[in-house]
């Protein structure tokens, strides 16, 4: 599943998170676990819309485990390690009246995930995130499962 995420549009951001929370539901997936990963992704894509000059997500779910990768158009992360740092903020103006720039989503993308990698240019970012599903995160079986 694909979306697209356009820049500065805080008034959408929020749509990729519960289009995700949606379908993890229907997939009969514990309200604990669909909570991490909507987290995780509400996260990543505010910083697209608040940071990046737009870009988009990619939604794949399989049996064992859900991945979402978000790829940005510009101007990218200076230092990644500075940016994973609990507190570090670019944030505009704009982003800071609209309540973001506490600068901890990264952190909290990382401590919610299992597996994180986030790659950055001036020309871009990638930012993939993994979640395990374990046996005991499926609260209600699917059919075909
Ligand atoms: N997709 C991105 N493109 C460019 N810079 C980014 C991107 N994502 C994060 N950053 C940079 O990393 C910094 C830290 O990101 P983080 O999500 O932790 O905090 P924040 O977005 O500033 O605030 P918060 O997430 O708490 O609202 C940002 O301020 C920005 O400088
Ligand atoms: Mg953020």
């Amino acid at each position: 599943m694909d979306f697209q995420i356009e820049r500065n549009d805080i008034a959408n951001a929020g749509t990729v998170s519960s289009l995700t929370k949606r379908h993890l539901k229907k997939r009969g997936l514990s309200r604990s676990f669909v909570k991490r990963v909507t987290i995780g992704v509400y996260e990543a894509e505010i910083n697209v819309v608040i940071h990046s000059y737009g870009g988009t997500a990619n939604l794949n779910i399989e049996n064992d485990y859900v991945e979402i990768e978000f790829k940005d158009v510009g101007p990218g992360i200076e230092c990644i390690s500075t940016a994973m740092q609990e507190g570090f903020s670019t944030a505009s103006p704009y982003a800071i009246e609209n309540g973001f720039g506490a600068g901890m989503g990264l952190p909290n993308i990382k401590s919610v995930s299992d597996e994180m990698y986030l790659d950055s240019s001036e020309d871009g970012t990638t930012l993939r995130i993994r979640f395990y599903i374990k046996d005991e995160d499926y609260e209600n079986k699917p059919i075909n499962k």
